[in-house]
């Protein structure tokens, strides 16, 4: 029997209050995520179940129970009050998927400062412009990554604390660095949590736009309310269950999915700190007897690539039930998963803005491969009339997905940006930027982003950003940053560029220039292609026209182009 029931009658008889009762909060109470995937869970009397398996790329493995990570967590909000880590200072975590990234963010909670996960992958510029625009306090990382923190230290002033978790006495530490070992230090079996309250915040989570430099979303405590139902009643987490969320907490849902639902719920969870291939991950599911996996399109669909023969070398019968999220899951997908692992991957829809899922498949649901599924109890999701910003009173128009505001997750705003906040709601509702039809059944169709956000393996790439690194290479004049169609990453980043004076068009000064963008920004960033043109399209008033590129990549209609230069 699945969480959920029948979704027609948890719609009916919705309220917060449901979700709210079973985390024993009353509205006015103090209300701490630290303390409520930690110390509520032992009090409980579940202090001995397993909270954390983890495994390394090398095969090392460790284990926490749900005391362990108390204590654990304890020790490293201990450890950061002692540093004079204050309430709302911005902690970021900076490392690959190993425990303290886990349990580091309820340490930082339990102080009430503001957690702050930054994608290991990210270097230089990418790291500083948002270590920069939250005036972050402290850094905590691992050995491997922490030059590149150094390297941008001294742009960095309110940076105080760069703390080591692996620190091996041998190099001498260096400016602001501190060590901090979560197996040397003394576990704390007390600590004063921090009583925050509903409101205050929790976590900033950095997103890109299409406009300007990747913006701060703010969540509040409060975010847990989403967190922990929409766990029980679409990803069906249940008491004993072996769950495992591929998604880095870089990202939001490696936070709301792979740290506060789970732990919310008192489940043990599994996380593989390695690199995607199908063997490993097929061999990590039979190993742990992984039960329900979150994953994520461009991952099944490389799963597909490396074919049916490899799933039959492994047992993978433990698998209870499979969500996906982060891009379009195409019906092939949705029908091969059914096929080979005899449960289809149930697509969920929601974004770092929105804290929690918002429309989804759901267990015992009728599915209708390549369909988003339906609005989340509790959830007014619709589509407007891109024109108007009303409902339309018609089904399967194509418009905005946008969501009636107000429920728990929901960001409170963009860090110091109170304006781009502000411009996401129009007509009483906010708006998701992306484009769906809903059909006669109430279940939404993804088509597509309503901006020039890249969408690549699930993460987003701001053109914005890319273009403007790209004009710091020594040979580009102008540029501009379009997607363009990948079978496996769905989309991935292409640049068209303009060369100055003397530079000639090479494959070699392509390599240079990717390598360039992988070095400032990310590997994600990374363009796969360059394209080298002799002009740019503009508009009569100077602007690229991403939407001409776009469309020629993606073999579409170039639609409007009265607005073009030399047309
Ligand atoms: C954007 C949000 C929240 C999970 C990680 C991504 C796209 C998300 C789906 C889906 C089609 C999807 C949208 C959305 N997206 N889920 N099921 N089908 N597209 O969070 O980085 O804030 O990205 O990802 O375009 O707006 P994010």
């Amino acid at each position: 029997m699945s969480n959920i029931g029948s979704y027609e009658v948890r719609l009916k008889d919705f309220n917060w209050s449901i979700s709210e009762k079973e985390l024993g909060y009353k509205p006015g109470n103090t209300l701490n995520i630290g303390w409520y995937c930690s110390d509520r869970i032992c009090l409980q009397g579940k202090g001995d179940k397993l909270a954390l398996l983890w495994e390394s790329s090398t095969g090392a493995e460790k284990k926490f129970t749900y005391h362990d990570i108390r204590r654990a967590s304890n020790s490293i909000a201990a450890f950061l009050h002692g540093l004079g880590i204050k309430p709302e200072d911005r902690v970021c975590l900076f490392m690959d998927k190993v425990p303290e990234l886990y349990i580091g963010l309820l340490g930082i909670l339990k102080t009430g400062a503001i957690g702050q996960h930054l994608f290991s992958a990210f270097v230089d510029e990418s790291l500083f412009v948002r270590l920069d625009n939250a005036q972050t306090s402290a850094i905590i990382t691992q050995k491997k990554h922490a030059p590149k923190v150094r390297k941008i230290l001294d742009r960095l002033p309110r940076l105080k604390h760069i703390i080591i978790v692996d620190y091996d006495g041998k190099t001498p530490l260096r400016e602001r660095e501190v060590p901090f070992s979560l197996e040397k230090a003394v576990p704390i079996d007390h600590f004063d949590v921090y009583p925050t309250q509903a409101e205050s915040p929790s976590l900033l989570h950095y997103t890109s736009g299409t406009t300007g430099q990747p913006k701060g979303v703010k969540h509040v405590h409060y975010s847990l309310v989403s967190q922990y139902l929409t766990s029980k009643w679409v990803l069906d987490l249940q008491e004993d269950d072996i769950y495992w969320c591929t998604a880095d907490p870089g990202w939001v849902t490696g936070t709301s999915y792979g740290i506060v639902g789970p732990w919310s719920m008192g489940i043990t969870q599994a996380v593989l700190d390695a690199g995607f291939s199908a063997e490993a991950w097929y061999k990590f599911i039979e190993k742990y007897r992984i039960t329900m996996w979150y994953s994520a399109p461009t991952a099944i669909r490389s799963l597909m690539k490396a074919g049916n023969e490899v799933v039959k070398k492994y047992d993978l019968s433990s698998l209870r039930h499979l969500a996906s999220v982060g891009e379009p899951l195409n019906p092939e997908a949705v029908i091969w998963s059914e096929r080979i692992f005899g449960k289809a991957f149930l697509d969920t829809y929601w974004q770092t803005e929105t804290g929690s899922i918002m429309i989804s498949n759901y267990p015992g649901m009728k599915i209708k491969p390549g369909s988003m599924g339906k609005a989340f109890p509790g959830i007014t999701a619709t589509v407007l009339d891109p024109k108007t910003y009303e409902p339309y009173n018609v089904t399967g128009k194509i418009g905005l997905i946008a969501l009636k505001p107000g429920w728990p997750s929901m960001m409170r705003t963009y860090w110091n940006n109170e304006e781009a906040y502000k411009n996401k709601f129009k007509n009483g509702w906010y708006l998701t930027g992306d484009r769906a039809s809903i059909d006669k059944e109430g279940y939404f169709w993804f088509v597509g982003r309503d901006d020039d956000v890249i969408n690549t393996a699930g993460h987003l790439v701001s053109p914005f950003e890319v273009e403007s690194a790209l004009l710091e290479h020594p040979a580009i004049a102008e540029s501009a940053v379009v997607s363009k169609p990948d079978p496996i990453n769905m989309e991935v980043v292409k640049a068209f560029v303009t060369l100055k004076p003397g530079f000639a068009a090479s494959t070699d000064l392509e390599l240079e220039i990717m390598n360039f963008i992988r070095k400032k920004l990310s590997p994600l960033a990374m363009p796969q292609e360059i394209e080298y043109v002799e002009s740019l399209p503009k508009t009569r008033s100077g602007k690229i026209m991403r939407r001409i590129l776009h469309a020629k990549e993606w073999g579409e209609e170039i639609g409007d182009t009265s607005a073009l230069e030399n047309d």
